[in-house]
């Protein structure tokens, strides 16, 4: 493991399990460009391990899983530009769904926009009573463009998906195990050892029949990739716009947006 180093991602090991932490609490451990890249190398990389019998994401400080994509770096996206910008991290988020060995989000603290978008995209999400999760991108005047319209809704239903996308709601462990979004909640602090539990429950069953089945269990719904697609020629069309700009700006200087529907 020592060729595994990273600056904004941490890669620990225990009996097999390869613990990644995304590691910039300064940020809430927003998404950046450059932990996208950062993930997907450590993902490719532990592929080549044979003693590989899982993955966990979780983040790093006391605050935060992931509190969304990094709002610093949405002023970068140039006109027409937004579907390019959302690639790096759509690839690293089918890269996780589609993975070989059981990937589980062990969620500490925030999991709002991107951050619950990273969690969807495991497998299993394991949360701390001090969870919280949301979809808060309305409030920037965008909306979930990592899959977040797409995996929501099948994991909690349509309804429940529209009220918390459209509301921006942040909504606690609980909630969310109630919603179906979770499949545990544990005392705070015990998220990883949770997400181990059932990484070494599956880890004696047959490797290719556990990689058959979570691939099965993606083509569930087979047009999923369409449909991230089709959300992000909206989030295009949304990057674009005046309200988008206010929002995000409004966001990093800590004030309310004032949005005019431009
Ligand atoms: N991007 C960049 N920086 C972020 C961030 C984000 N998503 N979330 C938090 N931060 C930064 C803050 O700017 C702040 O930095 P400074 O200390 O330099 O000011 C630091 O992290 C701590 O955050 P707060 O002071 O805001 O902490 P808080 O406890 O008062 O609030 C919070 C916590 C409710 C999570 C709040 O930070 C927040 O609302 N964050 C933004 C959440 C959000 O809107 N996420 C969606 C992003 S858009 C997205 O993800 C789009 C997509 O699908 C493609």
């Amino acid at each position: 493991m020592s060729s595994l180093t990273y600056d904004d991602i941490r890669i620990e090991e225990d009996h097999g399990i390869y613990i990644i932490t995304i590691d910039r609490p300064s940020a809430l451990n927003a998404l950046n460009l450059k932990v996208f890249m950062q993930l997907e190398q450590a993902l490719d990389a532990l592929k080549e391990y044979d003693e590989l019998k899982g993955v966990i994401i979780t983040g790093g400080g006391q605050k935060s899983f992931v509190a969304g994509a990094d709002i610093s770096e949405f002023s970068s996206i140039p006109p027409g530009g937004a579907k390019a910008f959302l690639s790096t991290g759509n690839r690293v988020m089918n890269k996780i769904e589609g993975y070989h060995k059981l990937v589980i989000a062990a969620v500490n603290g925030y999991a709002l926009g991107g951050g619950c978008e990273l969690a969807m995209a495991c497998h299993m999400r394991i949360a701390g009573e001090g969870a919280k999760f949301g979809m808060p991108e309305v409030n920037l005047g965008i909306l979930p463009g990592y899959g977040g319209t797409q995996r929501l809704p099948q994991l909690i239903g349509k309804g429940r998906a529209l009220e918390m996308i459209l509301t921006g709601e942040i909504i606690g462990a609980d909630q969310a195990k109630s919603l179906g979004l979770v499949n545990h909640v544990v005392p705070a602090g015990g998220e990883l050892a949770k997400a181990k539990e059932i990484i070494l429950s599956i880890a004696d069953k047959a490797p290719l029949a556990v990689e058959k089945i979570i691939a099965s269990v993606n083509y569930y719904d087979a047009d999923l990739h369409q449909g991230i697609g089709f959300e992000g020629d909206q989030f295009t069309a949304l990057a674009d716009s005046h309200d988008f700009k206010e929002g995000t700006l409004a966001f990093l200087e800590k004030r309310k947006a004032n949005f005019t529907g431009k």
